[in-house]
């Protein structure tokens, strides 16, 4: 495989099809002026080289392909699959989608096929070999990119086929398939294969729920999620399967989204040779947000990823789309590379002159010169990231603390009927991440089937679902001396979503040391206290669990209601390690849990005394690169343990005293 890459690279998505050639020119002009190496290409171009059925035409991507040869890019070649062409979808209606409602889609928007058409298949998997057997040994090509931000769901006739097919494989009987779901209930027995629906509107869908797509059978719902992961997945595998035919060297991807819910990404990334993403944080995402997201796109494959997409400044799709503050897009692109990117890639090169995309930002805007902020920003990164070199792709990110993220849980949770609408996954676990983050404590995001003796500390909140093996591997890592920390609604259900007889926790009990008896749902207007052993108070909510200890040492008890005194939190050991069990949601005072159970674990940040300033550190070959980025509004001094170490933007020693302004960033080198 051609990696790690030899430079970061740095560019992103290209669309000269939207412009005359003489603009191409003064494309490459202005571009290497910001020192930009990398473009992204032939992304949304299906109907320009495959005009109708029988006939492709290369000849602009020729061109194009050929200019950035030239000129020493690297080249990330899409596969223009995302979008269908209006003649296929004329020819063939069933390559189109059908939606939640029913409706049969028409030619139109983008990430518009139905992964389970054969038609769809047939026409992909041949333009990518296509692609392949051109481009395929031009050494510039650096990186595949197969169609664009996977994603939605189709439920038209073929796909509820291949459901069952899907089904059949996994269940082998009905009776298997009836005991998942339930069936029992409500009276669905499952007779004949063909009697299973797809989960949407006109089927199980329940309306007005709290989640768009939730039914009446939560296990159908989730197995819907799997196998429609599954089918994409297939998309992606027939088209990588087509270009692996003509090249077999480089590697290939599909921009991700981070917390996105459609796609198992844990399962993705093993069919993907790098992970890259679109990281497209609002005016008003906390940093946490995209720090996780960061460490999340590195956890998928434990590696560096690609940073597919972000905007130079301005989105066009959000509510607000705020201007990014001077230094914002540089300290942003610090900390993805700190958190394991090997490019940065911006979506777009030149702004667009017409469609839905021509208020996005762009490295070059509308007046078409390189005389904008924004370009004086992109250039100033793009020649620091020229002074890196091949310092930093490949390099490590190592971590004590492992943050279980889990697309099974994710579904189930929120596919679940009760007890609280307001309980989202990805908030329960940002609120845990955000523990670490503020003390810049390192972690890994990890998947439920994980090694975690690698780990001091594991973190699994609402870990809801307990998968096969993941009750066995939790004892095993906390017998031997591992501090596991879990939250209420944990060990609730098996893989299908049928509750673990017996109590909760369920297969956590005994882990857990104690029995939960009812869990209190509280609306945002209400909310109980938790009272620690030393008598400090602190406010909780969402959700309240009551109780009973078996064996585990109680931290905190409710402070109010019918429940007053009972259990809030606990300790319990078993074996050689520990157990933190959390029964509420606590703001403040999780703090104070955290921080026992850290102790407990001997975890430690990555450099002492660094208050407000977020701070990562990538290793290779005995060096250490720490990225000190402050993200907060006060100038902060950089840690005194890096003073007489090499700063590598500016090539100056760290010396007693430096200062970082807002947005302000260092790399310093330790050997
Ligand atoms: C996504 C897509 C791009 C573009 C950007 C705009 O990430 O992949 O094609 O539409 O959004 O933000
Ligand atoms: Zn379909």
């Amino acid at each position: 495989m051609k990696r790690p890459f030899k430079r970061i690279l740095y560019g992103g998505d290209y669309n000269p099809n939207q412009w005359g050639k003489e603009v191409w020119k003064e494309d490459m002009r202005i571009f290497k002026d910001a020192r930009i190496n990398s473009a992204t290409i032939n992304v949304f171009s299906w109907a320009k080289i495959q005009p109708s059925e029988d006939t492709y035409n290369f000849t602009e991507l020729d061109e194009v392909i050929a200019m950035l040869s030239q000129e020493n890019y690297d080249i990330v070649l899409a596969t223009s699959t995302a979008a269908l062409p209006a003649w296929m979808v004329k020819r063939y209606p069933e390559v189109a989608r059908t939606d939640y409602e029913g409706r049969h889609h028409k030619f139109g928007q983008r990430h518009n096929a139905c992964p389970n058409s054969l038609v769809f298949q047939k026409f992909a998997s041949r333009l990518a070999g296509k692609l392949a057997e051109r481009y395929g040994n031009n050494p510039h090509v650096t990186c595949w990119h197969l169609s664009n931000e996977y994603g939605g769901e189709c439920y038209c006739e073929n796909c509820e086929k291949a459901f069952r097919v899907w089904l059949r494989e996994k269940y082998q009987t009905l009776d298997e398939l009836n005991k998942a779901w339930n069936t029992e209930f409500w009276g669905h027995t499952i007779y004949d294969w063909d009697e299973v629906v797809l989960p949407d509107a006109l089927g199980d869908g329940i309306e007005d729920a709290a989640e768009p797509h939730m039914t009446a059978f939560a296990g159908l719902s989730i197995d819907y999620c799997r196998f429609n992961s599954d089918g994409m997945l297939n998309n992606f595998k027939m088209d990588k399967e087509a270009i692996r035919k003509f090249d077999k060297e480089t590697p290939i991807t599909t921009n991700m989204m981070g917390t996105f819910k459609g796609l198992d990404y844990f399962k993705w990334a093993r069919e993907m040779d790098i992970v890259s993403w679109d990281n497209y944080p609002r005016y008003d995402t906390p940093w946490s947000y995209t720090a996780l997201r960061n460490d999340l796109m590195r956890g998928l494959k434990d590696a560096p990823f690609m940073l597919m997409e972000q905007t130079p400044s301005q989105q066009n799709w959000q509510k607000y789309n705020s201007l990014k503050r001077p230094g914002q897009m540089r300290a942003q692109s610090y900390q993805t590379l700190a958190r394991g990117g090997d490019t940065i890639q911006f979506f777009q090169l030149r702004r667009s002159k017409g469609a839905c995309e021509k208020f996005h930002g762009a490295v070059i805007a509308h007046v078409g010169t390189e005389d904008t902020r924004v370009f004086r920003e992109v250039r100033q990164l793009g020649t620091e990231l020229e002074k890196l070199g091949d310092a930093i792709p490949g390099s490590v990110n190592e971590a004590e603390v492992g943050i279980v993220f889990d697309w099974d849980n994710y579904w189930a949770l929120e596919y679940t009927s009760g007890p609280s609408e307001d309980l989202t996954y990805v908030d329960q676990i940002q609120q845990y991440y955000q523990y670490f983050y503020d003390r810049n404590i390192a972690v890994h995001m990890i998947p439920c089937d994980a090694d975690f003796g690698r780990y001091k500390m594991v973190v699994a909140p609402v870990l809801y679902m307990i998968k096969e093996g993941v009750k066995e591997a939790l004892e095993e890592f906390v017998s031997q001396g591992g501090v596991l920390v879990t939250t209420y609604m944990s060990g609730i259900v098996d893989q299908s979503d049928n509750v673990y007889l017996g109590g909760y926790p369920g297969p956590l009990r005994t882990l857990a040391g104690v029995w939960v008896e009812e869990i209190d749902a509280l609306s945002p207007m209400q909310s109980n206290e938790v009272i620690f052993g030393d008598g400090t108070k602190a406010s909780c909510g969402l959700l309240c669990e009551l109780m009973h200890l078996e064996g585990a040492e109680c931290l905190a008890r409710y402070g109010q209601d019918f429940y007053k005194d009972m259990p809030a939190a606990v300790k319990n050991r078993y074996g050689k390690g520990i157990t933190y069990y959390i029964g509420t949601r606590m703001e403040e005072g999780l703090a104070k849990i955290l921080e026992s159970a850290a102790a407990d674990a001997a975890v430690k940040p990555v450099l002492e005394g660094t208050d407000g300033l977020e701070i990562v550190c990538r290793k290779a070959d005995g060096c250490s690169f720490y990225f000190i980025i402050n993200f907060g509004d006060e100038a902060k001094q950089v840690p005194s343990a890096l003073v007489g170490h090499m700063e590598m933007l500016t090539e100056e020693t760290v010396k007693p005293g430096d200062m970082l302004a807002k947005y302000d960033v260092k790399i310093v080198r330790v050997e």
